[in-house]
């Protein structure tokens, strides 16, 4: 039995879209910063007496759908490794699950790093991440702590993420404000599929990425919050411009989404240094310097629409933390 912690990610310059689904192979390269405080604890044990593997997600057995998805990940698990046995599965996630908070990010990471440790293999981890990554293409990045990069890959060919400067690094502060803790309803796969075939804007999307991306890299590495924070913004707006422009549209926002960035907005012409960034769901990431986090907060929760707000800092590597 073996169990381990992956924190969740956010993207500062986004994955969005795949160039081959089968492996989960990124039509774009992205750059996050892992967050403590948002975390994943799955503990995996690999059983004989057991028919089939089974699933759980805060006590709850997962819904069919993914456990199949699951089912699919686990059975690679048993090629990689040399275990020939179903498992249970129990995962505990700190935070609301399938609410565009990274949860499938910090889950497949923290399952990847788990199951191959109770399996009996202990991978390097560029090749964790390369399994990771079949799960879910952002949980690449969750298997390292501070920054991470994960190249864009091709058809057939797909790698795992590196990472580029650790959780010691850069002291930053990110507010997770979450404007509804409920699940989402479409899942990141079924729009990014979507979006590839329906909007206009697709391939202006990719074209733009590998400079986004070589911009963030050198901005994260000379410290220069306000390059990152702006680049950050940008890269989700686009990626939200790409959802909006899809038939049927895509809309994650809710008039709290819109209220948090007016805000961050807002208080930065008055010179608190702020910015936002969103994924697949309606709550806002808010990236500041460790010394203005107490005033942005303040700010934030002034607004009537926030739910609740999470503080966070670079966060952790995914790794063991019991085993027995
Ligand atoms: O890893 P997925 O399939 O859940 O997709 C993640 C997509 C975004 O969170 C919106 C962007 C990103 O790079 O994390």
């Amino acid at each position: 039995m073996t169990t381990a912690i992956a924190h969740v990610n956010i993207a500062l310059v986004k994955y969005w879209g795949k160039a081959d689904p089968r492996i989960n192979a990124p039509a774009v390269g992205s750059l996050s910063l892992t967050l403590s405080n948002l975390w994943t604890r799955t503990t995996v044990n690999f059983r004989k007496s057991l028919k089939t593997d089974r699933f759980y997600l805060n006590n709850k057995q997962v819904a069919p759908h993914e456990r199949d998805r699951l089912t699919n990940f686990m059975d690679e698990v048993r090629r990689r490794s040399a275990i020939d046995c179903f498992c249970e599965i129990h995962s505990i996630n700190s935070f609301p699950t399938a609410a565009g908070l990274a949860s499938s990010a910090s889950g497949y990471a923290a399952l990847a790093t788990a199951a191959m440790h109770a399996a009996g293999r202990h991978l390097p981890p560029d090749e964790l991440s390369s399994l990771a990554r079949l799960g879910s293409g952002s949980a690449a990045r969750s298997i390292h702590g501070g920054f991470a990069e994960l190249p864009a890959g091709s058809r057939g060919q797909a790698a795992g993420a590196v990472q580029i400067a650790d959780e010691h690094f850069w002291p930053l502060a990110v507010l997770v404000a979450i404007t509804d803790g409920s699940p989402k309803t479409v899942s990141s796969r079924d729009a990014m599929a979507m979006t590839q075939r329906h909007s206009p804007y697709y391939t202006a999307w990719v074209d733009s990425s590998a400079q986004d991306l070589d911009t963030m890299r050198a901005a994260v590495l000379r410290r220069d919050f306000d390059a990152v924070g702006a680049l950050a913004e940008h890269s989700a707006l686009k990626m939200h411009g790409l959802m909006m422009s899809t038939r049927p549209e895509l809309l994650f926002w809710n008039p709290g989404t819109v209220a948090v960035v007016r805000e961050v907005i807002r208080i930065r012409q008055k010179g608190i240094g702020a910015y936002f960034t969103i994924d697949a769901g309606p709550q806002v990431k808010v990236l500041c310097r460790p010394h203005d986090r107490a005033l942005v907060a303040e700010h934030l929760l002034a607004l009537p629409e926030i739910r609740d707000l999470t503080m966070c800092a670079p966060g952790p590597s995914a790794q063991i933390v019991e085993e027995c």
